[in-house]
Protein backbone atom coordinates (compact mmCIF):
# COMPACT_ATOMS: atom_id res chain seq x y z
CA UNK A 1 0.00 0.00 0.00
CA UNK A 2 1.04 3.29 -1.16
CA UNK A 3 2.85 5.31 2.22
CA UNK A 4 0.37 8.49 1.88
CA UNK A 5 -2.19 9.26 4.01
CA UNK A 6 -4.28 10.31 0.92
CA UNK A 7 -4.26 7.11 -1.26
CA UNK A 8 -8.13 6.42 1.54
CA UNK A 9 -8.98 6.12 4.96
CA UNK A 10 -8.50 2.45 5.27
CA UNK A 11 -5.49 0.79 6.83
CA UNK A 12 -2.58 3.87 7.66
CA UNK A 13 0.53 2.84 7.56
CA UNK A 14 2.56 3.12 10.78
CA UNK A 15 4.90 5.62 9.31
CA UNK A 16 2.31 7.62 7.48
CA UNK A 17 0.61 7.65 11.55
CA UNK A 18 3.60 8.61 12.81
CA UNK A 19 3.84 11.25 10.33
CA UNK A 20 0.52 12.85 10.71
CA UNK A 21 -0.08 12.17 14.55
CA UNK A 22 2.00 15.35 15.73
CA UNK A 23 0.07 17.46 13.35
CA UNK A 24 -3.31 17.33 11.82
CA UNK A 25 -4.79 14.59 14.31
CA UNK A 26 -3.91 16.42 17.55
CA UNK A 27 -5.20 19.18 16.05
CA UNK A 28 -8.26 18.01 15.60
CA UNK A 29 -8.33 16.23 19.21
CA UNK A 30 -8.22 19.67 20.07
CA UNK A 31 -10.62 21.12 18.37
CA UNK A 32 -8.14 23.53 16.29
CA UNK A 33 -6.60 24.08 13.00
CA UNK A 34 -3.31 22.21 12.21
CA UNK A 35 -0.42 23.82 13.42
CA UNK A 36 2.26 23.95 10.50
CA UNK A 37 4.93 26.26 8.64
CA UNK A 38 2.29 27.50 6.35
CA UNK A 39 -0.71 27.07 8.68
CA UNK A 40 -3.69 29.45 6.78
CA UNK A 41 -5.04 29.44 10.92
CA UNK A 42 -3.77 33.02 11.47
CA UNK A 43 -1.21 32.05 13.92
CA UNK A 44 2.35 33.29 14.00
CA UNK A 45 4.30 31.56 11.72
CA UNK A 46 7.93 31.67 13.29
CA UNK A 47 10.93 31.58 10.53
CA UNK A 48 12.18 28.65 11.43
CA UNK A 49 15.97 29.97 11.51
CA UNK A 50 15.58 31.98 14.22
CA UNK A 51 13.47 29.60 16.49
CA UNK A 52 15.02 27.69 19.64
CA UNK A 53 15.06 24.08 19.54
CA UNK A 54 16.97 21.26 17.49
CA UNK A 55 16.83 21.76 14.11
CA UNK A 56 15.89 17.87 13.43
CA UNK A 57 13.64 17.21 10.46
CA UNK A 58 10.41 17.39 11.08
CA UNK A 59 10.36 19.89 13.73
CA UNK A 60 7.38 22.59 13.50
CA UNK A 61 8.13 26.17 14.47
CA UNK A 62 5.71 27.71 16.86
CA UNK A 63 5.20 30.87 19.41
CA UNK A 64 4.17 30.36 22.70
CA UNK A 65 3.58 32.92 25.26
CA UNK A 66 5.34 32.11 28.04
CA UNK A 67 5.40 33.64 31.46
CA UNK A 68 4.40 37.02 29.30
CA UNK A 69 7.24 36.12 27.32
CA UNK A 70 6.91 35.44 23.35
CA UNK A 71 8.94 32.31 23.17
CA UNK A 72 9.91 31.31 19.10
CA UNK A 73 10.29 27.29 19.11
CA UNK A 74 11.17 24.93 17.40
CA UNK A 75 9.79 21.23 18.38
CA UNK A 76 9.16 17.66 17.00
CA UNK A 77 5.72 17.31 16.54
CA UNK A 78 5.16 14.47 19.16
CA UNK A 79 6.99 17.10 21.60
CA UNK A 80 5.11 17.29 24.80
CA UNK A 81 3.92 20.64 26.58
CA UNK A 82 5.60 19.20 29.73
CA UNK A 83 8.80 18.24 27.53
CA UNK A 84 9.01 21.39 25.59
CA UNK A 85 8.71 23.89 28.51
CA UNK A 86 11.58 21.23 30.91
CA UNK A 87 13.90 20.80 27.91
CA UNK A 88 13.69 23.48 25.28
CA UNK A 89 12.71 26.48 27.74
CA UNK A 90 14.77 25.68 29.94
CA UNK A 91 12.27 26.23 32.73
CA UNK A 92 12.04 23.15 35.28
CA UNK A 93 10.17 24.67 37.87
CA UNK A 94 7.26 22.22 36.25
CA UNK A 95 7.77 18.58 37.23
CA UNK A 96 7.68 15.24 35.62
CA UNK A 97 5.81 12.81 37.42
CA UNK A 98 4.37 9.71 36.39
CA UNK A 99 3.98 11.55 32.70
CA UNK A 100 0.52 9.94 32.41
CA UNK A 101 -1.58 12.15 33.71
CA UNK A 102 -2.41 10.88 36.59
CA UNK A 103 0.17 12.75 39.49
CA UNK A 104 -0.72 16.18 38.57
CA UNK A 105 3.24 17.38 39.46
CA UNK A 106 3.23 18.97 35.49
CA UNK A 107 0.12 21.46 36.25
CA UNK A 108 0.98 24.60 34.52
CA UNK A 109 -1.81 27.05 32.98
CA UNK A 110 -3.29 27.23 29.39
CA UNK A 111 -5.10 30.64 28.64
CA UNK A 112 -5.39 30.88 32.46
CA UNK A 113 -6.56 27.44 33.03
CA UNK A 114 -4.75 24.47 34.17
CA UNK A 115 -3.42 21.74 31.95
CA UNK A 116 -1.38 18.51 32.71
CA UNK A 117 1.32 19.26 30.31
CA UNK A 118 2.51 16.01 29.90
CA UNK A 119 -0.69 14.67 27.92
CA UNK A 120 -0.65 17.99 25.70
CA UNK A 121 1.21 18.45 22.36
CA UNK A 122 3.53 21.95 22.65
CA UNK A 123 2.22 22.18 18.96
CA UNK A 124 -1.26 22.38 20.01
CA UNK A 125 -0.66 25.29 22.02
CA UNK A 126 0.96 27.50 18.90
CA UNK A 127 -0.02 31.51 19.99
CA UNK A 128 -1.47 30.66 23.40
CA UNK A 129 -0.56 32.12 26.75
CA UNK A 130 1.18 29.40 29.17
CA UNK A 131 2.01 30.17 32.81
CA UNK A 132 4.19 28.36 35.11
CA UNK A 133 5.41 28.43 38.66
CA UNK A 134 8.05 30.65 37.59
CA UNK A 135 5.79 33.24 36.29
CA UNK A 136 3.57 33.37 40.05
CA UNK A 137 6.11 35.22 41.72
CA UNK A 138 9.47 35.56 42.87
CA UNK A 139 11.30 34.83 45.94
CA UNK A 140 11.25 38.37 46.89
CA UNK A 141 7.47 38.68 45.84
CA UNK A 142 5.77 35.56 46.11
CA UNK A 143 2.50 35.09 44.99
CA UNK A 144 -0.43 34.69 47.76
CA UNK A 145 -0.13 30.89 47.26
CA UNK A 146 3.25 30.65 47.21
CA UNK A 147 3.59 32.15 50.75
CA UNK A 148 1.07 30.50 52.03
CA UNK A 149 2.00 27.21 51.24
CA UNK A 150 5.56 28.62 53.13
CA UNK A 151 3.47 29.35 56.04
CA UNK A 152 1.09 26.32 56.56
CA UNK A 153 4.17 24.03 55.30
CA UNK A 154 2.55 22.81 52.62
CA UNK A 155 5.16 20.93 51.18
CA UNK A 156 7.49 18.07 52.21
CA UNK A 157 10.03 16.73 49.47
CA UNK A 158 8.74 20.10 46.99
CA UNK A 159 8.33 17.50 44.24
CA UNK A 160 4.78 18.33 43.71
CA UNK A 161 5.30 21.11 45.06
CA UNK A 162 4.66 23.43 41.66
CA UNK A 163 2.21 21.22 40.57
CA UNK A 164 0.15 22.12 43.81
CA UNK A 165 0.22 25.65 43.82
CA UNK A 166 -0.13 25.86 40.09
CA UNK A 167 -3.61 23.63 40.44
CA UNK A 168 -4.53 26.07 44.09
CA UNK A 169 -4.72 29.03 42.02
CA UNK A 170 -6.73 27.85 39.08
CA UNK A 171 -8.87 26.41 41.74
CA UNK A 172 -9.37 30.30 43.13
CA UNK A 173 -11.11 30.95 39.78
CA UNK A 174 -13.10 27.81 39.45
CA UNK A 175 -16.75 26.89 41.09
CA UNK A 176 -15.55 25.49 44.40
CA UNK A 177 -17.42 25.13 47.86
CA UNK A 178 -16.57 26.58 50.93
CA UNK A 179 -15.70 23.36 52.94
CA UNK A 180 -12.33 21.71 52.99
CA UNK A 181 -13.97 18.58 51.32
CA UNK A 182 -14.63 20.83 48.13
CA UNK A 183 -11.19 21.89 47.96
CA UNK A 184 -9.54 18.48 48.11
CA UNK A 185 -11.88 17.33 45.27
CA UNK A 186 -10.45 19.87 43.30
CA UNK A 187 -7.37 19.29 44.31
CA UNK A 188 -7.28 15.23 43.68
CA UNK A 189 -5.72 15.18 40.66
CA UNK A 190 -2.48 16.65 42.73
CA UNK A 191 -0.86 13.92 44.58
CA UNK A 192 1.19 14.15 47.44
CA UNK A 193 3.45 11.26 48.21
CA UNK A 194 4.66 12.68 51.21
CA UNK A 195 0.96 13.17 52.50
CA UNK A 196 1.16 16.66 53.23
CA UNK A 197 -2.79 17.37 52.03
CA UNK A 198 -4.18 18.76 55.36
CA UNK A 199 -1.74 21.97 55.05
CA UNK A 200 -2.56 22.25 50.75
CA UNK A 201 -5.78 22.13 51.84
CA UNK A 202 -5.74 24.72 54.46
CA UNK A 203 -3.34 27.26 52.55
CA UNK A 204 -5.74 27.12 49.67
CA UNK A 205 -8.13 27.60 51.99
CA UNK A 206 -6.76 30.82 53.89
CA UNK A 207 -5.79 32.56 50.09
CA UNK A 208 -9.57 32.01 49.43
CA UNK A 209 -10.30 33.79 52.63
CA UNK A 210 -7.83 36.73 51.87
CA UNK A 211 -8.87 36.84 48.38
S1 LIG B 1 3.63 14.12 35.12
FE1 LIG B 1 1.80 14.88 34.23
S2 LIG B 1 0.23 14.13 35.55
FE2 LIG B 1 2.06 13.20 36.32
Amino acid sequence: MPDDPRSGPSKPTRRAFLRTTGGTAAAVIAGCAPAHRDSAAGKTAVPAEIAEGPNIEGAVPITLRINGKDRQLRVDPRTTLLDCIRETVALTGTKKGCDHGQCGACTVHVNGRRVNSCLSLALMHDGEEITTIEGLGTPDALHPMQAAFVAFDGYQCGYCTSGQIMSGVALLKEPCGPEDAAVKELMSGNICRCGAYPNIVAAIQQVRKNA
